[in-house]
Parts: structure tokens; sequence; C-alpha cells
């Protein structure tokens, strides 16, 4: 059986690497690993395959950047042609970008099975494009894979039939579990001079917190001073690297004492970075999940999350940017948030995927 995996962006790597080589192991799979080339930098694509151990995209479609008409109309035009060539029996779809949702439409469209992984999660904020591309990308596809119970309910809701439903667990904690040694070897904190447990982490990147001058502005005047007192190391993405130089705040950025900016970094060295933090600043969705697993406090700079049970069983707490230094304030004072072990969050998500694909297609 033909199963294509569609890659694309950075968050999709991880998800993709632990049932592809489940996959591998099966006698009846042949997985393909189709990138659209969403991202294509070295630090946001290359080295996270090398982590993960997967091999050269078998396809690469070679999209690049572009308006989001641009990239999703791309990826339909590349991938149907690939399609048309070669007919996989599946695809898989992960997560919730631009390639997610075009490669679905392309391949829906053709009577080819779609499968999404990471299915059913709602902000209920469709001023992010993650959230139209997860509602178009649910409403196509034949099997959904979820990581939650609050992703069922938003999918019956929506009056998605029950038995194309599959709560198999969260795909990301399997990455975590597959390479957890590797990712205790790394002490990447050290090459900042810092130790374990004494510095913050900060990733931001969504167009609502960097795209706007005047709060990125805010958003790195916060940072500056948190940073007088604890420490922060903050990998920076490529959109808001852009943002920050076009605004000319890099310089501020990099003057501030107790900051660290540094280039997008690999998986192993980025997760051993969220391992020894005392707490992440963040607007990212896989942190929240990432933290709430690992028990680290989590602060997510975003009015709403499509990751509810990061809240309700877990360290993570949305947060306004003018809390921003109370609440960190009261995280170093010891304040944690709940945290608990959520079902089928335990590193063996990709094998109920693979018995999952078997019991529906192989019958
Ligand atoms: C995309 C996803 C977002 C995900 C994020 C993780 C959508 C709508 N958004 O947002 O859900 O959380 O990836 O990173 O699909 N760029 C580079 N090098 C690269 C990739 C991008 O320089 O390898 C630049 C692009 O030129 C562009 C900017 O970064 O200017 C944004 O890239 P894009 O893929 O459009 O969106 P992201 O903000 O990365």
């Amino acid at each position: 059986m033909l199963i294509h995996l569609i890659a694309a962006a950075r968050p999709n790597f991880m998800k993709i690497a632990p049932l592809y080589h489940a996959l591998k192991k099966e006698e009846w799979a042949t997985p393909v690993i189709v990138h659209t080339g969403q991202h294509y930098d070295l630090n946001m694509s290359d080295a996270f395959f090398n982590d993960l151990g997967l091999p050269e995209p078998d396809l690469h479609l070679g999209v690049g950047s572009g308006t989001h008409a641009e990239q999703t109309g791309q990826v339909m035009i590349t991938y149907e042609k690939a399609l048309m060539q070669s007919r996989p029996d599946l695809v898989v779809v992960v997560g919730d970008v631009n390639s997610t949702m075009a490669a679905t439409l392309a391949a829906v469209k053709l009577g080819i099975e779609v499968a999404h992984l990471e299915a059913g999660l709602r902000c209920f904020d469709r001023t992010m494009p993650e959230e139209i591309n997860r509602l178009v990308t649910d409403a196509l596809a034949d099997i959904l894979w979820t990581p939650s119970p609050d992703a069922d309910e938003n999918l019956m809701r929506e009056g998605i039939s029950s038995d194309k439903i599959h709560r198999v667990g969260n795909i990301m904690i399997d990455s975590l579990e597959m390479l957890r040694e590797k990712i205790e070897k790394q002490r990447a904190y050290k090459e900042f001079g810092l130790n374990p447990d004494d510095y913050g982490l900060v990733t931001l990147h969504r167009p609502s917190n960097v795209d706007n001058e005047d709060v990125l502005k805010s958003i790195c005047e916060i940072l500056a001073r948190i940073a007088q007192k604890i420490p922060l190391v903050f990998p920076v993405h490529p959109r808001t690297r852009k943002n920050l130089e076009k605004n000319g705040l890099m310089s501020l950025m990099n003057e501030t004492p107790g900051m660290y900016n540094v280039e997008p970094l690999s998986y192993t060295r980025f997760m051993n970075l969220v391992f020894n933090c005392c707490f992440a600043i963040t607007d990212s969705g896989g942190i929240q999940e990432e933290t709430t697993y690992l028990e680290i406090p989590c602060l997510t700079m975003r009015p709403n999350t499509e990751r509810p049970i990061t809240i309700h069983q877990g360290t993570n707490q949305l947060c306004k940017l003018e809390n921003l230094e109370n609440r960190i304030e009261n995280v170093l004072s010891g304040e944690v948030g709940q945290t608990g072990a959520i079902e089928f969050w335990d590193g063996k998500t990709a094998s109920r995927v693979v018995k999952s694909i078997r019991n529906q297609l192989l019958g």
C-alpha cells in the first residue's frame, strides 16, 4: 500500500517522523515522504530531517514562500501533477499549515483517501490562518486521527460522523520519546554559558505578534526587561527576524544583556533547551504540548488556543503582553499549573495510527 506522508513546514517534521519509522517496519506499507517545500532553509527543514532520522524526501514540490493563496495554489498544482503520475492508496496530512489543506484538496478531488493526523483542534478564531486550514482539512478528510477528547467533540459538533474519528493521541510525544536520550545529551544551554533551570525560552512567530510594528516593539521592550532578571534564549523564526530587522528592533534585542537571540535550532538542540528551561514564552502550538508533557510552565502569548487540554490538564496559560512580567514573577516563585498524564500522550501514537490504517484500509 502506497502511503504519502506530507511534510511541509517545521512543525510537521516531528509529526511525520514516528509514523514514517513505524510504517517502514510494516510489510504491507510503502511510506513515501512528500516535501512541499513550504519551509526550505537548512535550519527550518534539513536539520530536522537529520535529527529525526528521515531520509531525503522521495518527492520535493519546491513550493517556497508566498502569499497564502500563492502557497496553497502552488502546492495544489504541483501535488496534483505528482498524484496523477503515481497514485497513492492514502495521503496522510498532519497539523494545520497551508500545505496540509492544499494537499488535502488536491487529493480528495482525485478521489484519493486522506487521513488527517492532529484532527479536530479548534481555537474558534478565524483570523488565524491555521484555523481555516484545520476546518477545511477536517471537513474533507476521510480519516480523522485526534489527540484529545476536546478534538473528538469539536468534530462531532461539526457534524462529522463518529466512525471517521479515531483518538490516537499526540504524535509529537513519540518524537520526543524516540529521541529523549539524544536530546538529554545535547546540553545546548552550555553554549550560552547558562545552567539548567536558570533561563527562560522564547519563541514567537505568529503574524498577530510579529507582523505589527507597535506590537513587536512592545514585545521586545518587555522581553528586554525580563532578560534583566532572568536570561532568555530566543531562537528567532525567519518571519520574526525579517520583521525585527525591518523595524530596526534587532539591535535592541542584540544589545540587551541576558538576551540570547539565535537562529532556529535543530530539533534535538531546541528540545534540550525546552527540557532544561524554567519557563517558556511562546505562541507555538507544539511547545504548549511539549511543556505540558514535561511539566514546565508555559506562557502562551495568544488570546486563545486550539489546545485547551494544555490549560485544563497541563502547565499552559494564555497571557496578555501587559501581564507577562507579573506572570513570570509568579512562575519564578513556583507556580506551575495543573499537571497529570494525558491519555495517549505516551509515545505510542504512531503504532495506534498504523493499526488504524491497517483496520480501515486492509480490512
Ligand atoms: C508556518 C505555518 C504555521 C507554523 C509555522 C512554523 C501556515 C499558514 N503557517 O508559518 O502554522 O506554526 O510555519 O514555523 O502554514 N521563511 C524562510 N525560510 C523558511 C521558511 C520560511 O525564510 O525555510 C520565511 C518566508 O519567506 C516567509 C516567512 O518566513 O517570509 C514565513 O514563512 P511561512 O511558511 O509563510 O509561514 P510561517 O510564519 O513559517
